[in-house]
């Protein structure tokens, strides 16, 4: 049986129930079907075990979340965003954790989600300091592929940043942790910035408030509060540097410094940055964010990103069968 989004339980708990008949119900989980193991992850609200499913024996990764910790922080509409968009993206074969199921008891809201087994883009890029040309160029095509499905679905991630961007069993890229994503209709995306005006109080509070990553937040969300796609291709910008120099570009010793030199368009290349991959992030990193390679570009790919020339040589249409290169 095919799991569905985020409301049966993984499919071998109800493999052996007789042909599904109209008044079928899926199981419903609980802790007690996990046998959970060590701590991978964790968050202001939330932490991610490795669990093992007691009836498959399949390993998952589970995001545990605190009620009270939720309701204290005021996250309840990070829960659900994570959960929409998750279900989104169920479907989309690659660039992505799944959510298979999720289930409560009193305390705990539980996410059942695909275990992504080599960890954090951000472990690998301090493990070997930087990443030759041609495995940056591979990670960031895959990365720019996840964005256009992810986009075409009228999702903003918004806090994309290589703790977030983990790495599965054939070391094929999995974006992670939408608890801050902006859910948009797919055709506005395209066109619309939308700013604070519209905003219901609380998500205006919460972007008065933004505290995502500094590194590698956008200028406009920090400035006008907009909503735009544009935003993730700045990150995605700031991750190519990082790949290619080891650290993000914008850097400083507190917050308030880091969104400073953001705003200030504030970084520079080290010596011996390729040239091609200069002039893609310089022509990504640009303030106005109407002015960003891809901004503008017209349905579901960013076709002006695909053919700068530091992408020459990718093989766009079997990005995600090859195995990628050896991160050494
Ligand atoms: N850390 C957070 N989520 C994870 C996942 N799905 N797989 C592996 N590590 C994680």
């Amino acid at each position: 049986m095919q799991a569905s989004p985020a409301a049966a339980a993984p499919s071998p708990a109800v493999a052996s129930s007789p042909a599904p008949s109209l008044s079928f119900k899926p199981i419903k989980r609980t802790a007690d079907d996990y046998i959970f193991g060590k701590l991978i992850g964790d968050g202001c609200y939330s932490t991610v075990f490795l669990a093992k499913d007691i009836h498959s024996g399949k390993e998952y990764a589970i995001k545990v979340c605190e009620k009270n910790l939720i309701i204290r922080r005021k996250k309840r509409e990070y829960i659900k965003r994570e959960k929409d968009a998750l279900n989104m993206l169920f479907n989309v074969p690659h660039g992505f954790v799944k959510l298979y199921c999720t289930f409560q008891d009193v305390d705990r809201l539980y996410f059942v989600l695909s275990y992504a087994k080599n960890g954090e883009l951000l472990t690998h890029i301090n493990r070997v300091g930087s990443f030759k040309l041609n495995v940056a160029k591979h990670y960031a095509a895959e990365l720019l592929v996840a964005l256009e499905k992810m986009h075409a679905k009228g999702i903003i991630h918004r806090d994309l940043k290589p703790e977030n961007i983990l790495l599965d069993e054939n070391m094929h890229l999995r974006i992670a942790d939408f608890g801050t994503a902006k859910l948009m209709d797919p055709e506005a995306i395209r066109t619309t910035t939308k700013n604070i005006e519209n905003d219901t109080q609380n998500e205006r509070s919460r972007k008065i408030s933004f505290v995502g990553t500094p590194q590698y937040v956008s200028p406009e969300l920090l400035h006008d509060c907009v909503d735009t796609r544009a935003s993730d291709l700045w990150a995605f910008g700031c991750i190519v540097y990082q790949m290619i120099s080891g650290l993000p570009p914008f850097r400083a010793a507190t917050e308030f410094l880091t969104f400073q030199k953001v705003l200030k368009m504030d970084y520079e290349f080290p010596e011996g940055f390729p040239a091609d991959a200069k002039d893609l992030v310089e022509k990504i990193l640009v303030l106005d964010h109407t002015q960003r390679l891809g901004s503008d570009d017209k349905g579901d790919m960013y076709g002006s990103i695909r053919n700068h020339p530091f992408f020459d040589g990718i093989d766009w249409d079997n990005l995600c069968e090859q195995t990628p290169p050896t991160i050494c």
